[in-house]
């Protein structure tokens, strides 16, 4: 294939999977299973041999979940396909599924190969030309970017620093005051967000994993959120707007804490806590984890809150039923709340979020284990919300905006996620309540932990040590 083909094809549809995302999926009980009894006719690698390849698009009766797997389960006995229903307990079946979309995805991405966005060349895409360039360097691991004023920024690491930024300059020194940070495994400082009034009154809020010591003594921590304003280089004048009541809290480190923050027009906080490892809690309506919560600026809870009423629950709860949501945005127009998760292997979700709904983890899931066994056969439940999109195999979604700027007039309103596995950058058209297109822009620089629009209208992606600037090949700045 010639160069411009390439660079097209590029534009067009993902770049190169790392190697090692290949080899990652190929694992655990569902890939024993297949090896065993499905490799023989289809191929080791689901290639196709005596029976059809699986890795490409036609299907003989629909490429949908469904349809294959009634396929496994009923197979086509006079033409050599045995019927697998009675070998395969019904709900492994779920988990061939998503094992056999994980490897026609990685298939199909091992076929392209293409370069990653070096700095301040030209990429091309569907709608726009960008090019990806340095903004800061000298960073670890930042989480979240705040813009208080054009020249100005907040940017945190997970390690518990934020850093101000200055006319594009970070500072030498980290902001002091901010509370000790619980930092190990998943564990960090997490979101920074301005008040939506911060002009007046100078309010910031960060979100981080909260150290504190259990009735034994042993450290536990839990998801919390304070606000204060910033003064000669400090945070000062703080105040917590959240804290989980100490029974809540969970053993220190360990996944899932969420702590992603977003207002609302009308000024209410919303922000997220994961299940911290614990399904079941995100069933539960007396327990924080699991759960998008919703807020006062200054932490009251809101007497229309869902739950308000019922003296058994956390009366902050907005929705519940949600694993580890690390993307949390409003639609302009809309006003429309959106939540990225991290399903488990496969099953991650985009869902609109709205008031008092259960959206089924661990009930319903599109998802396995990862040790490929299933975690439920439910992907559907009477009273649980199905996602707007779900993808398998997992992308890992992070943090995510809607695009409102001058400089991508085609990009406006189009929700931008970032990933941490998959690594790329993704662009989703959402309308009437449906994802109805999606675009890779650029992959492979590294774990995409947030994507902002900045008030310059370009788009700032947090690179593992470095915020990348997304802007059009001719603007200045860049
Ligand atoms: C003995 C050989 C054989 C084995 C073993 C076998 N298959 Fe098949 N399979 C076939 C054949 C042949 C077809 C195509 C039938 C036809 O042409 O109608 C097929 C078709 C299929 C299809 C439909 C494909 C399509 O294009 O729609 C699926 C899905 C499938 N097999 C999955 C599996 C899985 C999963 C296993 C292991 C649990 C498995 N097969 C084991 C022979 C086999």
């Amino acid at each position: 294939m010639n160069r411009p083909r390439l660079r097209l094809l590029a534009g067009l549809l993902a770049v190169l999977a790392p190697a090692a995302q290949a080899q990652t999926a190929r694992t655990g009980t569902v890939a024993k299973r297949y090896a065993e009894l499905c490799a023989n006719c289809h191929g080791d690698k689901l290639q196709g041999a005596q029976a059809p390849s699986m890795l490409d698009d036609s299907w003989l009766v629909g490429g949908d979940d469904a349809s294959i797997e009634k396929s496994i389960r009923t197979g086509f006995p006079d033409k050599g396909m045995p019927a697998w229903g009675n070998a395969i307990p019904d709900k492994e079946i779920r988990a061939m599924v998503i094992y056999i979309r994980e490897q026609r995805e990685l298939s199909r991405r091992g076929q392209l190969q293409f370069n990653k966005p070096a700095d301040s060349v030209t990429t091309r895409s569907q709608l726009h030309d960008f090019q990806v360039s340095t903004w800061v360097g000298g960073l670890k691991e930042p989480f979240s970017l705040a813009f208080l004023k054009p020249d100005l920024a907040v940017v945190t690491e997970k390690r518990g620093h934020a850093f101000l930024v200055e006319k594009g300059k970070l500072a030498a020194r980290p902001l002091l005051g901010l509370p000790v940070v619980d930092t190990a495994s998943q564990a960090g400082l997490f979101d920074v967000l301005p008040h939506p009034d911060h002009a007046r009154n100078g309010w910031v809020y960060f979100a981080f994993s909260d150290p504190r010591k259990d009735a034994e003594g042993k450290p536990v921590s839990l998801t919390r959120i304070i606000r204060g304003r910033i003064k000669d280089g400090a945070v000062v004048d703080q105040e917590t707007v959240y804290q989980a009541r100490p029974e809540h809290y969970l053993k220190s480190g360990g996944v899932h804490f969420g702590g992603r923050l977003a207002f609302d027009r009308d000024g209410f906080l919303y922000f997220t806590i994961g299940d911290r490892g614990q399904g079941p809690h995100a069933q539960d309506i007396t327990r924080p984890n699991g759960k998008v919560h919703r807020i006062h600026d200054d932490g009251r809870v809101p007497a229309d809150n869902p739950f308000a009423k019922n003296p058994e629950a956390c009366a902050t709860i907005w929705s519940y039923g949600h694993r580890n949501p690390q993307g949390l945005a409003f639609q302009p127009g809309t006003g429309d709340l959106f939540d990225l998760e991290h399903g488990p292997r496969g099953g991650d979700e985009v869902n609109l979020v709205r008031k008092g709904l259960n959206y089924g983890w661990p009930v319903i899931s599109y998802g396995m284990n990862y040790d490929g066994t299933t975690l439920t056969e439910l992907t559907v439940k009477e009273g649980m919300e199905q996602p707007l999109a779900y993808w398998v195999p997992s992308i890992a979604p992070c943090g995510a905006n809607f695009y409102a700027g001058d400089l991508f007039p085609k990009w406006r309103d189009h929700l931008f996620v970032a990933t941490l596995a998959a690594q790329e950058l993704r662009r989703l058209e959402v309308s009437g309540g449906k994802v109805v297109a999606q675009e890779i822009l650029f992959k492979d620089l590294g774990r995409i932990r947030h994507i902002v629009a900045g008030p310059d209208g370009a788009l700032y992606a947090l690179l593992p040590e470095r915020v990348a600037r997304l802007a059009p090949p001719s603007a200045p700045g860049t």
